[in-house]
């Protein structure tokens, strides 16, 4: 069903390797990232770009004074758009896909994943920058956060405007993407997000407003940078040692991992519907503190008490859903998703999956720890 994988552990931010569960059927392999020393000073860095498509690739449509299609401008007509571009980093564009990112699929993840990591073991690139739409660059980020085995940058960037649009915000931040990219300061940070002049992790951003240029926030522990015409300004120090990551998944689709949203006057419908469909977790993103109704809860703890894993996350947007507190996840034997929100709890919990690491107690220690 999927190719072996196995978790790979590098020193983890902890520094402690320990912290990661060994699954039961594959051992972690310790692996230093071996990346190449960042280019010397004054030499100029290489940067690929990968384009995926989203409103920086839109352009505006007839039908509508405010539609436009997404995906529709090659990589190279991105860097056309932005002069001097070349005098920051030494490009080189591919085109990997050209979707708007409500479309986006494993499919196109492990595309990614898997070209990133040929040009970073070939040494054919100090940083790699990704187009994408905003839509889900959170998500495609932070699977990217966790499958990328080195510390040199991965950088998302998309826009809010379309490339033929009045202000188009697409060439800044193209611009700022790649001088995030080409910083020697840049490494060992996981894969970013950049627009609208700010630069957020990709366990932290999260999409705010369906339409304004500062849409991105990191509502829980604030941007990890800011970029201008004159220099990229981290706010935060880079992780110490080698981030631990899983490799890439053999083959698309993941395990199915559905989300439930949770309202007042629930019931559990969504709950079979989704464990009809097969899925082999389920994320709940509940009301407040991750919390749902009676019924709901009975049922997902039914569904962990039967090989489904479980995790709880919160609609809420912002803070932390804390274990045992409002819901005994002791009891129930579900996981609490802690500061990360539904759509980021649902790519972690596939990861696992994939990785046979089932058991809640293992699931917990990993979204403790990652
Ligand atoms: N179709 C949406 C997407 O590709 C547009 C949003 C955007 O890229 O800004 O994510």
């Amino acid at each position: 069903m999927f190719g072996a994988t196995i978790l790979v552990a590098g020193c983890g931010n902890s520094g402690d390797s320990a912290h990661i569960a060994t699954p039961a059927t594959t051992p972690a392999v310790s692996d230093q990232t071996d990346d190449a020393p960042a280019p010397a000073p004054g030499t100029q860095p290489r940067v690929t770009i990968l384009a995926t498509g989203g409103t920086i690739a839109g352009k505006a449509n007839d039908n509508s004074a405010v539609g436009y299609t997404a995906g529709e401008a090659s990589a190279q007509d991105l860097i056309d758009a932005v002069p001097g571009l070349d005098k920051i980093a030494t490009l080189h564009a591919e085109q990997i896909a050209n979707i708007g990112s409500q479309d986006m699929n494993d499919e196109v993840w492990l595309k990614l994943a898997d070209r990133i990591n040929q040009l970073f073991t070939d040494n054919a690139a100090d940083g790699v920058v990704i187009t994408h739409g905003t839509d889900t660059i959170e998500e495609t980020a932070f699977f990217l956060d966790h499958v990328v085995a080195s510390d040199k940058p991965v950088v998302l960037v998309g826009s809010m405007r379309p490339s033929t649009a009045l202000s188009a915000d697409g060439p800044a931040n193209l611009r700022s993407a790649v001088q995030v990219a080409a910083a020697r300061d840049a490494r060992n940070r996981g894969a970013l997000v950049v627009l609208n002049d700010t630069i957020h992790t990709a366990r932290d951003v999260t999409k705010t407003n369906t339409t304004s240029v500062q849409t991105f926030v990191s509502p829980n522990a604030g941007p990890e940078g800011f970029v201008d015409a004159a220099a990229v300004r981290f706010t935060k120090p880079a992780a110490r040692q080698a981030r631990a990551h899983f490799q890439v998944p053999g083959s698309a689709p993941m395990p199915r991992v559905d989300i439930v949203y949770s309202h007042a006057g629930m019931n559990a419908d969504q709950v079979h519907d989704a464990i009809g469909h097969g899925a082999k977790g389920i994320v709940l993103a509940g009301v407040g503190d991750g919390n749902t109704s009676e019924e709901v809860v009975d049922a997902l703890s039914d569904a962990a008490h039967h090989g489904v894993v479980v995790v709880r996350s919160s609609r809420v947007g912002s803070g932390t859903t804390v274990r045992n507190a409002e819901v005994n996840d002791d009891q129930l034997g579900t996981v609490s998703a802690l500061d990360l929100n539904p759509a980021k709890a649902r790519v972690l919990t596939q990861l696992l999956l994939v990785n046979n690491i089932t058991d809640a107690g293992q699931v917990q220690q990993q979204f403790a720890a990652r």
